[in-house]
């Protein structure tokens, strides 16, 4: 069993939503209600942001017993294990039997690898046959504020429409260009993602992609609606 590890991008996923979060404070309310997470990883990444934050408390879910592991001993270490929670299990079961008040708002930097099937390196890391399934089932599921990453390559265009078609705008979002880390450069995993390219589908090149954490929301407080500047700035080709 192994715990997802690629460092570059874990700290792009944190400092997007350590920035999101203190941006738009007033409107996705989290100092009163906190949030959650759809997959923990090692949780480094979010436990700096939960130091950085003092009112921000985190309810976490990992489907991987190894991350969920990693994970605590990590959020011990950075001392903010009173205020993120890591509990093992899938999001979807999980998120909504925790009890206490509502929450408007999750974060996820989610599974996101396209391939034909679960058998890759990571099989936690698969995202569907064009790696868009866990965000969109994320959309789904109710929530007013949904603070997710989209990678350049899992179908990015059926993701924006599919959200806004749920009602969701994008509100903002920070984009990077990322080098294929070890889960994305499988032989099996590059073959799907040029054909997804060929497709239409992704846009990726040769030596890397790019990822926005974006967010995506219903709340009418939350002014304006960026999906064509963010799927612009997804547009990374050879
Ligand atoms: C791309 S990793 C991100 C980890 C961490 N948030 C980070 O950015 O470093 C996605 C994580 O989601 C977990 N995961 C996959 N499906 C899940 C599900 N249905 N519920 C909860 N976690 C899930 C995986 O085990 C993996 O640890």
């Amino acid at each position: 069993m192994t715990c997802f590890s690629s460092a570059d991008e874990s700290a792009h996923y944190g400092f997007s939503v350590c920035l999101l979060l203190e941006q738009y404070r007033a409107q996705l309310r989290w100092g009163e209600e906190g949030i959650v997470e759809l997959g923990t990883g090692d949780a480094t990444a979010i436990a700096d942001v939960v130091a950085n934050l003092p009112e921000l408390r985190v309810a976490s879910f990992d489907i991987s017993e190894a991350s969920v592991l990693q994970a605590r001993a990590n959020i011990a270490a950075k001392g903010v294990a009173d205020r993120y929670a890591v509990e093992l299990g899938d999001f979807f079961d999980r998120a909504d039997s925790t009890g206490g008040t509502a929450v408007s708002t999750v974060i996820s930097n989610p599974p996101y690898i396209p391939a034909p099937d679960r058998d890759i390196l990571m099989p936690e890391l698969w995202g569907g046959v064009h790696g868009n399934d866990l965000v969109l089932q994320l959309f789904k599921a109710g929530y007013e504020n949904v603070v997710t990453a989209v990678a350049s390559y899992s179908d990015p265009v059926a993701t924006v429409r599919t959200a806004g078609d749920l009602g969701y705008r994008v509100a903002n979002f920070l984009a990077m260009a990322l080098d294929y880390g070890r889960y994305s450069s499988e032989p099996k995993v590059q073959a799907h993602i040029r054909q997804m390219c060929a497709e239409g589908r992704a846009w990726a090149a040769d030596d890397g992609y790019m990822v926005a954490v974006a967010l995506f929301t219903r709340n009418p407080d939350v002014p304006g609606d960026r999906a064509d500047q963010l799927l612009r700035s997804l547009q990374f080709c050879p």
